[in-house]
């Protein structure tokens, strides 16, 4: 499969991606998820019981972000728009497929830069119109949006919906070629994202560490994402 100006190429991450400008993933030995309770950080529950804590993982993670630049990898998606009509749908709430320059992309997971007021106990995933990009400042208890709310990171907790996920499934269904980056593919519904390509498309995956896609259309690509990038750019 060779790509074409009217090719659709559909690009799923994950925190692999962002591996080679300094982040953690979550699930390697040394990940994020060892040095934090998932459960306490990242959870529904977690906020509420203790809001001050969340807010203080994700300042964290904000400020390291202020500082990252984007990766070969980053840098290789951005650069195949001049090619195709590119579309990424990352699980990362960091903006370096942005900063590379890609201009379609999707983050199912939320965004690190911006908040939005709580809705309380039965969480909705809150309106666009809510929505308010902070940059890379700090957000404290008592730091209220202009409904009178506490403001909260626009993270998609786990426990909460997912709505950029139709978004996405649209996309895969007319992906002429779909490729996966850096994602160890544990989180539902992104996991199962790659179900949804036409039968005739390929499936592309980089990754350091196999991943257990049992599919025949998989292309495996055993590398990290930069020098895997150019593997898959010298196949396409
Ligand atoms: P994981 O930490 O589960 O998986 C990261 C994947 O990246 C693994 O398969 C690694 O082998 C691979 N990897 C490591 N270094 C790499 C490199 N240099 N180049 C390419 N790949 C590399 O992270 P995700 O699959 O993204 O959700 O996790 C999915 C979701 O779980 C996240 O979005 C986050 C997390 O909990 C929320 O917080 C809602």
């Amino acid at each position: 499969m060779k790509l074409q100006r009217n090719s659709r190429l559909v690009v799923l991450t994950g925190a692999g991606v962002s591996a080679e400008s300094g982040f953690s993933t979550f699930r390697d030995s040394g990940g994020l998820w060892e040095q934090y309770d998932v459960n306490e950080v990242a959870s529904h529950e977690g906020w509420l019981r203790n809001p001050s804590l969340v807010l203080d993982f994700y300042n964290s993670r904000r400020a390291q972000l202020k500082d990252a630049r984007p990766n070969a990898a980053h840098l290789a998606i951005a650069a195949l728009e001049k090619q195709c009509r590119v579309d990424v749908i990352t699980q990362n709430v960091d903006n370096l497929h942005e900063r590379a320059g890609s201009t379609h992309v999707v983050h199912l997971h939320g965004e690190l830069t911006k908040v939005r007021p709580e809705s309380g106990l039965y969480e909705r995933s809150g309106s666009e119109q809510e929505v308010i990009d902070v940059g890379y400042e700090s957000v404290s208890l008592g730091d209220k949006a202009p409904n009178g709310r506490q403001l909260r990171p626009h993270i998609v907790f786990f426990g909460e919906a997912v709505p950029k996920i139709e978004e996405a499934i649209n996309l895969v269904e007319k992906a002429d070629v779909l490729l996966i980056v850096g994602t160890s593919l544990q989180v539902y519904p992104a996991a199962g994202l790659y179900r949804y390509a036409p039968m005739d498309t390929p499936i592309y995956v980089i990754d350091p560490k196999p991943v257990p896609l049992i599919d025949p259309r998989v292309v495996f690509i055993q590398d990290k994402a930069s020098t895997g990038m150019e593997q898959f750019i010298s196949q396409i």
